[in-house]
């Protein structure tokens, strides 16, 4: 199987997005570490996970605990000895309009969607690098590349950070055969998408095919950049939108 021996960290791992990209993986061989603020939601989905024949661990992280970074990293590594892949996918939205987005409203945003990420996937790097091999994969937005629309400013500028983020990691562990890709979901029916503005308008009237997306097809290409079948993609990253936004 494409992922046979494989270990992901996927942060956010306990609903949603992070849930489908770990059921995935696991699908496709690997094995999982489900971080979450949410430990009760994580180690639902590792029950689950373990109880159909995967093997999947739940660890309390909360990412924007900066300081606690290097330490819950160094855990999930001890959990199965290695960090092939890294999903960087937790994370909050905001639907604040510009004029009331205060200073507390934005560095809270910036903390929990990009500066985490950052301090993050710098800690998973170094065991990367050691390692010789691994897959980054960011979750950005449609927003990072037309703006917040039914998300706010602080949210699109947060996503759109990830993609530069990602773009320097590429740059810098290529010679260590690391890539480093984000992924641009549109409008994904999740417990976060369920709370914009969008999951109230009909989809067949403004989105090409017709429908919201759904984890399922984020974490489709989660497995691209989490696989070897991208081992010559990195510093990219891939629109799922249903053709939304071409
Ligand atoms: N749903 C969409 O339409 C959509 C679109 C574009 C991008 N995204 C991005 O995809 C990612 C996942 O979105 P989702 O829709 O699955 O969201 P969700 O709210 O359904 O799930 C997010 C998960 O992240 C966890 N989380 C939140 N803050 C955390 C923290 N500080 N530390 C650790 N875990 C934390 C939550 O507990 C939850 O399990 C987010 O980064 C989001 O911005 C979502």
């Amino acid at each position: 199987m494409l992922l046979t021996d494989k270990t992901a960290l996927i942060t956010g791992g306990g609903r949603g997005i992070g849930e489908a990209s770990a059921r995935r993986l696991v699908e496709y061989g690997a094995k999982v570490i489900l971080a979450d603020v949410n430990l009760e939601a994580a180690q639902g989905v590792a029950d689950d996970i373990n109880a159909h024949g995967g093997e999947a661990r739940a660890l309390e992280f909360n990412v924007a605990e900066f300081q606690a970074i290097p330490d819950k990293v160094a855990e999930a590594k001890a959990i199965f000895g290695r960090i092939d892949i890294l999903v960087n996918v937790a994370g909050i939205t905001g639907s604040t309009p510009i004029e009331e987005i205060t200073l507390e409203s934005w560095d809270r945003m910036m903390d929990i969607d990009l500066k985490s990420m950052f301090f993050v996937t710098q800690a998973v790097f170094a065991i990367m690098k050691e390692q010789g091999y691994g897959k980054l994969v960011h979750m950005s937005s449609l927003a990072a590349l037309r703006g917040g629309r039914s998300s706010d400013a602080s949210y699109a500028c947060a996503k759109a950070g990830i993609l530069n983020l990602s773009k320097c990691f590429a740059l810098q562990g290529a010679p260590y055969h690391i890539t480093s890709n984000a992924v641009c979901p549109g409008n994904i029916l999740t417990p976060m998408g369920k709370t914009l503005s969008w999951s109230k308008v009909d989809p067949k009237t403004y989105i090409p095919m017709g429908r919201y997306g759904t984890a399922e097809d984020i974490a489709n290409a989660v497995l691209f950049y989490a696989s070897d079948l991208s081992d010559y993609v990195t510093g990219d990253f891939m629109n799922v939108n249903g053709g939304l936004y071409m």
